[in-house]
């Protein structure tokens, strides 16, 4: 196209913001790194995911705000894919404010509903081969009369995730749609507008006026692994399976979630259509092809029950290697003609059929449920079965996901979806979904022991013996599914996790004190809380030997594996490491850190970098955070006593509380400020201030700063607050939107000055 027309485009389909790509606009998009995720030092990978934090927000800022992005849909499914790239090459160094964070968007309450203009059915099913020879049978008598007809199908696997009708007009994409219960869906165009895989408007030529493509949106393994690393690394909610949370994917309210998550799609049917795409089935698939749609590269054309049943099971054997679960193969009569003579039983099409892959399952017993703490402290438990082989893969354990699951119901003795109740001494039947992930699909209760007590799910946390609660989510007062310890920094399980994070990059940013040596010291029990790294140098001799036990761990591990012996073995005490010093030099360098970087070190639920700063701007020392965390954890009311920060809400303040309010983080806490005295957010001498004992009103809209920051600011340039004018006032900020105060100020020929005046007088313009 040439340019002028791309950019005419424009404003032909103001809506339609994948097309809105006008190349003589500035694309910051455009300009992304190409040094390849893998070959990114630390550092640069740091400075890499800060900018696409910035410009994905911004893209998203013209998307969703201002209908005018600047790059198109691929350009912006680049950056987000590399941003979560780096994240699952570095979880430690996600930003709070990054796009994939917003994962946890709550899924939309209501969509419009749409009616389909013809209805989305489902497909019987057979089992068996001979229900397959069935099928052709009924075929061949259906059309007995036709003695010359040669009847033709196509067969292709049967993808396990959600089908979806997409409308198009005159080859544009107007509105896409759920299946919903086959006559009503709901309209999910804005979602189904971030998949990659759908395209906006159709490609090539010959495509009918009104045509709804339907088929398969599906969520790959390595999507799905990502998605639970990122929650995991922030302490998110849990996925159950690839299928689910494409589902929970689809039903976002915030698009922006949807396109997080990198759904897939393909095209295998439709639905209305003012012209048949082509003559049979086969040909129709390929189509969509032309037409820039995915089809699966494994529909085949076959004649006989044979060739049929044999590319089932080709199809079979590539299962587990395809990357998506599919659940079986669907054969259609290829010929459309043939197809509508044939017909529809109820709410099924009588040419087609499902051929299901037997599930791969197996039935052992529960022997015991253990409960791990995460990093977070999520009680996670575990079934540990008797071993058995699913698949061609042995079984030990299996996930029960959340004290619900267990029970089967929730906290409202609503049964749940997926729930199951599960005993010790049960036995149960295992299933590998999609060939990788165990799960248990059912309890043969007529196996249960007489003596089997439903599960009672710990309190306390296994590890340190602190209560582990469930936590009330205010704004739609749910309880999180899951149970959390609340021990924090004294629970060992977390504290491992919290070490490494105290230490990292963004961090306290702790030189050759790596996730390693921090398990070493930590299983030598040289160091449990962060205090004790910095008296680790008084312990030199027992972390020499911990370093070199493990020095000679791992050399006997390579002489294992080559077979060979060493001749001298030195004592193990009497080696001087180089780099000790260097390690106990750069703890050292580290006792007086940035106020932002101490508080993200201590690694308090829900407060990132971002959050981090923001507090250390408003509290400006440790001791005045601490004093307001205790206050905060001790008042009714939060908000009496917590200042109103613009970017931190009620889910920081409830975190800050829980911390505080915690007894045992206050010795843990007390130690380490004995060794590490953070540096004040802002140094400034108050006396020397031009705003030094002066009181001063804030009034009307401030535009670069929040007031309980311009507050906190003028109070430690020196200055009084008032929130009233009176005689005694000295200065008087006044921003757009100011009224009576301002006019008692002039008044009383108090000074006014704007928000850019006041910067400027306490330097800061
Ligand atoms: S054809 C009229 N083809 O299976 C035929 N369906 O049990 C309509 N599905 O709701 C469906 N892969 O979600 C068809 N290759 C495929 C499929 C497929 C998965 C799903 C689809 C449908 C369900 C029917």
């Amino acid at each position: 196209m040439p340019l002028f027309a791309r950019c005419f485009a424009r404003f032909w389909f103001p809506p339609l913001q994948f097309l809105i790509y006008c190349p003589h606009q500035q694309q910051p998009g455009v300009h992304m790194s190409e040094k390849p995720v893998d070959a990114l030092t630390q550092s640069e990978a740091e400075a890499e995911l800060k900018r696409l934090a910035e410009e994905i927000a911004e893209h998203d800022r013209r998307y969703h705000t201002e209908d005018a992005p600047v790059i198109t849909d691929a350009e912006y499914d680049a950056l987000a894919r590399r941003n979560l790239a780096l994240e699952a090459r570095f979880p430690a160094l996600i930003r709070e404010d990054s796009p994939s964070r917003r994962v946890g968007a709550a899924p939309a309450e209501g969509f419009t509903k749409v009616r389909h203009a013809v209805p989305m059915l489902s497909l019987a099913k057979a089992y068996t081969d001979q229900d397959v020879a069935d099928f052709i049978e009924r075929g061949r008598r259906f059309f007995d009369r036709d003695k010359d007809l040669e009847i033709a199908f196509t067969a292709e696997p049967k993808i396990d995730g959600l089908s979806a009708s997409l409308r198009y007009e005159g080859g544009v994409f107007v509105q896409g749609a759920t299946r919903g219960d086959g006559a009503v869906g709901e309209d999910i165009t804005a979602n189904l507008r971030t998949i990659a895989d759908i395209p906006k408007k159709l490609e090539g030529s010959g495509w009918p006026e009104i045509i709804e493509i339907r088929g398969e949106v599906y969520m790959t393994y390595a999507e799905f692994e990502a998605l639970k690393q990122r929650s995991a690394a922030l302490g998110g909610q849990e996925y159950v399976n690839p299928r689910n949370t494409a589902a929970g994917s689809l039903r976002q309210k915030d698009a922006s979630v949807t396109a997080s998550r990198n759904l897939k799609f393909f095209a295998y049917a439709w639905g209305y259509t003012t012209q048949d795409p082509a003559a049979t089935q086969y040909e129709s698939v390929q189509k969509f092809a032309d037409w820039g749609f995915r089809i699966s590269p494994l529909m085949v054309r076959a004649k006989s029950v044979e060739d049929l049943v044999a590319h089932y099971h080709l199809i079979e054997e590539q299962r587990s290697s395809l990357g998506y679960d599919i659940d079986g193969v669907v054969y259609k009569v290829d010929q459309l003609e043939l197809q509508r003579r044939w017909g529809f039983a109820t709410g099924e099409p009588r040419w087609a059929i499902a051929h299901k892959f037997p599930a791969e399952q197996a039935m052992t017993t529960v022997q015991k449920i253990d409960i791990q703490v995460g990093r977070t402290g999520t009680l996670a438990p575990v079934a540990r079965l008797a071993p058995v082989s699913v698949g061609g893969v042995v079984v030990e354990n299996v996930t029960l996901h959340n004290e619900d699951y267990i029970k089967g119901f929730d906290s409202n003795g609503q049964p749940i979806r997926d729930g199951i109740d599960v005993r010790i001494g049960d036995t149960v039947v295992i299933q590998r979904a999609g060939d990788v992930i165990p799960q248990i699909v059912s309890v043969v209760i007529d196996k249960r022991p007489a003596d089997a007590v439903p599960y009672e799910f710990p309190h306390v946390c296994p590890v340190c013996g602190s209560p582990a609660t469930r936590e009330v989510n205010e704004k739609t007062s749910k309880e999180d599914s899951r149970r959390r310890c609340t021990g924090e920094l004294i629970c060992a399980a977390q504290a491992v996790e919290q070490l490494r994070h105290f230490v990292s990059r963004g961090a306290m940013d702790i030189e050759g004190l790596g996730s390693e040596n921090i398990d070493l010291f930590f299983n030598a029990g040289l160091i449990k809380t962060a205090a004790d790294i910095f008296t680790l140098k008084q312990r030199r001799t027992a972390v020499t030997k911990a370093l070199a036990e493990r020095r000679e761990e791992q050399a006997r591990l390579r002489e294992a594996a080559s077979g060979k012996t060493r001749k001298n073995v030195r004592g193990v005490e009497d080696r001087n490491y180089e780099g000790l010093d260097k390690l106990f030099a750069a703890i050292d360098s580290r006792r007086e850190p940035e106020l932002d970087r101490f508080i993200f070190a201590l690694g308090i639920r829900h407060i990132g970098e971002t959050t981090a700063a923001l507090l250390a701007k408003t509290f400006s020392t440790v001791e005045e955070l601490i004093r307001v965390g205790k206050e905060t954890a001790a008042a009714d009311d939060p908000h009496t006593v917590f200042p109103s920060i613009n970017g931190i809400g009620d889910t920081v303040i409830d975190a800050l509380r829980d911390f505080f309010g915690n007894e045992r983080n206050d010795a843990v806490l007390d130690a380490l400020l004995e060794q590490v005295h953070p540096k004040p957010y802002i140094v400034t001498l108050s006396a020397d201030s031009a705003v030094a004992g002066k009181t001063i009103v804030f009034t009307g809209t401030l535009e670069k700063m929040t007031r309980p920051e311009a507050k906190a600011m003028a109070e430690r340039l020196g200055a009084k607050v008032a929130g009233s004018v009176s005689a005694k006032t000295d200065l008087v900020v006044a921003g757009p939107g100011a009224g009576s105060k301002l006019k008692l100020a002039s008044e009383l020929g108090i000074e006014v000055i704007d928000e850019d005046a006041w910067l400027a007088r306490i330097g800061k313009a």
